[in-house]
């Protein structure tokens, strides 16, 4: 297949924008891709398709949602508007926990099928990757389940789901102020199994007063490097604990939220090559008034990535473009920024080094604009400017 007169933002350096391009896919992989003169007759007998003048980009990753969940939150939403916050919600055995008791008594094949409309909503976003979290079992089976769930996604729509173990999420109230003997009895047995049975790419935890603090999470970031896995952090979200200082210890692939980062944490993970996942979504809702120090996180040279951050409580947020969008307005993180934040940047914080940019022998995983600038994609709110999706090598139909 061969697309020609695109737009092309290959995101290799910046936006690494062509005019008047060409890219030829080979199966589900780029064989080419540059100005249309410069098209080697060979491709020239593929079947065409023209993009008149349309942006083309990276396929969209979303490296971080929690997308497999039963029940909604919209009560906590009016309760929030009423002046409570999200740490007093869940101290009262709301928040995650009311989530988690939705999850429990919701089947696999439930959850699966409550999961899918959410991901079609990202992929109609432009998403072609996404990651997906557990964390709201709290038990080893119920852990379990959300990840078999996650899974079977991949097998339902043409998108790649990369699944994460986040067992350290919230403290059921049975642990209640037991956090070491949770992670003994429940994190650390769930982690074990579902690496057994082949359920995870990668380890969270919610580093947090109101969840798990560096001590308690030690064990569990010791056992998932042991076990060959990669972690990341939910990380001064609402407090400092100093989590992205330790995630980067642990050779972190990304630290997520970040609002309260001290300066010691940014230069923790420039060294560590730990990606900073901005979350605006997360912050829009709780109405957060602490921005994440974008500034020094750029004057560091740590990467920055954008994701939704998909989840009933914090986050209801299910467009990429829209995270895009907020990132600039809320953070002031340029459209460049954002969009190599769900391109380039995303797929560093999933450890996916065949995808995110466009280049010979990457994934022909691509989304086809009704837009004819980058910044139009981050500009526009709530546009669904998605013209054609191509996974694989295979355009939506
Ligand atoms: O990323 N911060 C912790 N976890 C989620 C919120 C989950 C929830 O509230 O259900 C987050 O914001
Ligand atoms: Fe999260």
């Amino acid at each position: 297949m061969l697309l020609t007169h695109a737009t092309l933002a290959t995101m290799t350096s910046g936006y690494g924008l062509i005019a008047n391009a060409a890219v030829a896919l080979d199966g589900d992989r780029i064989a080419w891709a540059g100005p249309m003169a410069d098209l080697p007759a060979a491709f020239g007998a593929l079947g065409t398709h023209d993009c008149q003048g349309r942006l083309v980009t990276p396929g969209l990753i979303d490296c971080h949602t929690h997308a497999i969940h039963a029940g909604h939150r919209a009560v906590e939403f009016e309760l929030r508007l009423q002046g409570a916050s999200y740490a007093e919600i869940a101290q009262a055995g709301g928040g995650i926990l009311s989530t988690v008791a939705a999850t429990r008594a919701a089947s696999e094949d439930q959850l699966l099928a409550l999961a899918l409309p959410r991901i079609d909503q990202l992929i109609a976003s432009g998403a072609t990757t996404i990651e997906v979290k557990s964390g709201y079992g709290l038990t080893v089976k119920d852990e379990l389940k959300m990840l078999r769930a996650a899974r079977r996604i991949g097998t339902q729509r043409p998108v790649t789901v990369k699944t994460t173990h986040l067992a350290a999420h919230a403290l059921p109230p049975d642990y209640k102020g037991r956090a070491k003997a949770y992670i003994d009895e429940i994190a650390l047995p769930s982690l074990r199994a579902a690496q057994a049975e082949g359920l995870i790419d990668a380890v969270d935890a919610f580093c947090e007063t109101i969840a798990f603090s560096v001590s308690d999470l030690q064990p569990l970031f010791t056992e998932a490097r042991a076990l060959g896995l990669p972690v990341k952090l939910h990380a001064e979200q609402l407090t400092d604990q100093g989590g992205a200082a330790f995630a980067a210890r642990h050779a972190a692939l990304s630290a997520d939220h970040l609002e309260f980062l001290s300066p010691e944490g940014i230069a923790a993970m420039a060294k560590a090559g730990t990606v900073a996942v901005i979350l605006p979504g997360a912050f829009y809702t709780l109405r957060e008034r602490q921005m994440p120090p974008i500034a020094a996180l750029r004057s560091a040279g740590v990467p920055m990535a954008v994701a939704t951050d998909l989840n009933p409580g914090s986050s209801p947020l299910a467009s990429l473009t829209l995270a895009m969008n907020m990132a600039c307005t809320l953070f002031r993180l340029t459209p460049e920024e954002a969009l190599l934040g769900t391109t380039a940047r995303a797929a560093c914080a999933l450890a996916l080094h065949d995808r995110g940019r466009i280049a010979p022998g990457l994934r022909a995983d691509l989304c086809i604009w009704n837009a004819e600038h980058p910044a139009e994609l981050s500009y526009r709110i709530g546009a669904t400017s998605l013209h054609k999706r191509i996974y694989e090598g295979r355009p939506d139909v």
